[in-house]
C-alpha cells in the first residue's frame, strides 16, 4: 500500500518556515513604516488588474514562495491602507497587529465554530468573548450572543430574534403572509441601510418601516415615535421592533435609549440597539451616561471591526435572553451528532460552518485590557473634537457637527457663496482628496450641506495628523476654488 501520497497542496516544513519568516518580516516592516506611505494607490483599476495579471485560470500550479512574495508586494504597495494614521473614512478601523497573527493562527487550526465538538477550545473562547463584550459595554453578563461578519449581520440577527419573539407564534410554520396584522418597525430616519435590507429579506417589506424624524442633534424624536406607535395600533398593526441607534453612521449621534426603552416596555415592543459603531464608547466613564438605557435592550449590535479595532470581519449580536436566538435558528438534522454538547453556535445564528473570528477579538481584549481601550477610545473622541474646534476657528472652514469620534465640516473659502456652489465645491474636494493619497475622509450630508466627515476609529492618528490634515484640506480647497 502506498504511504507517500504527494499532493500539489502541501508545502514542506523548511519552505513553509522560509515563506512565513519572510512574510512576517515584511508585515513587521509594513506596520512600522505605514505612516510614511500614501494612504491609497495612485494606480487605476486597469493598471491594478494588469499588475495581478489578466491570465485565465491556471492549468498548473506555480511555486508557492515566489507567489506569496509577489502577492505580498502587490498588496502592500497598491492597497488603500486603513491602518494609516490619516485614514478616517467611513467606519473602518486601523487593525490590531495581534489580529493579523490571530487570523493566521485561526486559519491554521481551522476550527469549525458551528459545533462545540468540532471546536472545543474555540467555542469556549467565543463564549468568553461574548461575555466580555457584554461586560465591556456595561450590560448584564447574562446576555448571550454570537459573533458574526459585521454590522449588517449583527443587526439582522437581532431583528430575526425580534420577529420570533413578537410576531404571531405560527409565523414559523405559516410564514409572514399569513399574519393578519401588519408587523411594523420603528427607527430614526438616520438609521443605517441595514434596516431596509432586513425588512426586504425577512418578509416585512419596506412599507413596514416607520421612519421617525430626528431632532436637530440627529436623535430620534421620542414624541413622534410614541404618536406613530399609537396610530399604528389604532390601525390594527403589530409593532414588532424599535431600533435605536447608538452612534449613527453620519454624525455619531446616540439616540435617547432610556426613553426608547420606556416606550418599548409600555407597548411590549422589542428594543434593539444598533451600536455597531458607537456602543464601545460606553466603556469610557465620562461618556457612559450617553448610553443610559442600554441595559434594557432586548438585543444589541456591536462591531469589533469598528471601534475595537479588530481586523475585518467581526460583528457581534448580544441578546438579553439568548433563548430567543435558539428559538429562531435551532434545528436538529439527523446528520448532526451534537446532542452531547451544550453550546453549538449554529443554533445561535444564520451560519452553520463558522470560522474562528473570536480569536482576534479575544486576544486583543486580553492584550489591551479594558483600560487600554478606555484610553484609545477617549483619545479618538478628543481628536475628533480637536478637528471640530480647529475647523470652527479656521476662517476657511465651517464646523458642522461633532459626536463621539465623528466630526463633520466643510470648506467655505469666503462668505456669501450659495449652498449649491459649496456642495459642489466640497464634493469635488472630497473626490480629489480621496485619490490624492495624503489622507482619506468620507462625506455626510447634514441639513442639505455636503460635508467632509472624519471618523476616527484609529489608534495611530495623532494631534499632528489633525493639524496636517487641516492644512492639506485648505490647500486643496483653495486650488479647487480657483478652478470651478
Ligand atoms: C451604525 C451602523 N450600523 C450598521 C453598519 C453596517 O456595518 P457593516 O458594514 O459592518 O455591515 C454600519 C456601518 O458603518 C454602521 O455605522
Amino acid at each position: 500500500m502506498k504511504t507517500d501520497r504527494r499532493t500539489p497542496i502541501e508545502i514542506d516544513k523548511t519552505l513553509f518556515q522560509k515563506m512565513g519568516y519572510e512574510l512576517i518580516d515584511k508585515i513587521a516592516e509594513f506596520i512600522n513604516t505605514i505612516d510614511k506611505k500614501t494612504v491609497t494607490t495612485s494606480k487605476s483599476n486597469l493598471e491594478i488588474s494588469e499588475l495581478i495579471g489578466n491570465s485565465p485560470l491556471p492549468e498548473n500550479g506555480s511555486s508557492p514562495d515566489e507567489l506569496l512574495a509577489r502577492t505580498t508586494d502587490i498588496l502592500m504597495e497598491n492597497s488603500l491602507l486603513n491602518g494609516h494614521p490619516k485614514f478616517m473614512g467611513y467606519i473602518t478601523s486601523s487593525p490590531t497587529p495581534i489580529g493579523a497573527l490571530a487570523d493566521l493562527l485561526a486559519a491554521t487550526i481551522n476550527p469549525n465554530v458551528g459545533a462545540q465538538i468540532l471546536s472545543p477550545v474555540a467555542t469556549e473562547i467565543e463564549k468568553q468573548t461574548i461575555q466580555w463584550l457584554a461586560e465591556f459595554i456595561g450590560v448584564s453578563p447574562n446576555y448571550g450572543g454570537i459573533l458574526v461578519s459585521g454590522g449588517n449581520m449583527a443587526n439582522f440577527t437581532g431583528f430575526l430574534a425580534a420577529r420570533t419573539a413578537k410576531a404571531p407564534k405560527e409565523i414559523k410554520e405559516k410564514g409572514i403572509s399569513n399574519t393578519s396584522n401588519q408587523l411594523t418597525v420603528y427607527c430614526s430616519q438616520t438609521t443605517h441601510t441595514w434596516i431596509e435590507k432586513a425588512v426586504v429579506l425577512f418578509g416585512l417589506g419596506t412599507d413596514s418601516i416607520r421612519w421617525i424624524p430626528a431632532d436637530d442633534q440627529n436623535k430620534m424624536n421620542i414624541n413622534l415615535l410614541e404618536k406613530t406607535i399609537k396610530e399604528d395600533l389604532e390601525k390594527g398593526c403589530t409593532p414588532m421592533i424599535i431600533a435605536g441607534t447608538a452612534g449613527d453612521v453620519s454624525t455619531g449621534a446616540v439616540d435617547n435609549l432610556k426613553e426608547i426603552a420606556t416606550i418599548s416596555k409600555k407597548y411590549d415592543i422589542w428594543f434593539h440597539i444598533d451600536g455597531a459603531y458607537g456602543v464601545p464608547a460606553a466603556v469610557v466613564p465620562k461618556y457612559k451616561s450617553l448610553f443610559d438605557g442600554i441595559e434594557e435592550a432586548d438585543s444589541i449590535a456591536l462591531d469589533p471591526h469598528k471601534w475595537l479595532y479588530s481586523p475585518l470581519e467581526a460583528g457581534c449580536t448580544l441578546v438579553k435572553n439568548p433563548q430567543h436566538l435558539i428559538d429562531t435558528f435551532s434545528s436538529h438534522p439527523e446528520y448532526y451528532n451534537f446532542s452531547n454538547t451544550d453550546h453549538n453556535y449554529y443554533e445561535f445564528g444564520l451560519q452553520n460552518s463558522r470560522g474562528f473570528r473570536a480569536l482576534k477579538v479575544w486576544l486583543a481584549l486580553k492584550q489591551i485590557g479594558k483600560n487600554g481601550y478606555i484610553q484609545m477610545i477617549n483619545e479618538d473622541i478628543d481628536l475628533a473634537k480637536m478637528l471640530f474646534d480647529k475647523s470652527d476657528n479656521h476662517s476657511e472652514l465651517e464646523a458642522v457637527s461633532h459626536s463621539l469620534s465623528i466630526a463633520t465640516f466643510r470648506y467655505v473659502p469666503e462668505e456669501n457663496l450659495s449652498d449649491e456652489y459649496l456642495n459642489k465645491l466640497n464634493e469635488e474636494l472630497l473626490n480629489s482628496l480621496q485619490v490624492g493619497g495624503e489622507l482619506f475622509v468620507s462625506n455626510a450630508v447634514i441639513k442639505n450641506k455636503y460635508c467632509l466627515r472624519a471618523c476616527i476609529v484609529n489608534f495611530r492618528t495623532s494631534e499632528k495628523d489633525i493639524e496636517e490634515m487641516i492644512e492639506i484640506i485648505v490647500r486643496e480647497g483653495k486650488k479647487l476654488y480657483k478652478s470651478i
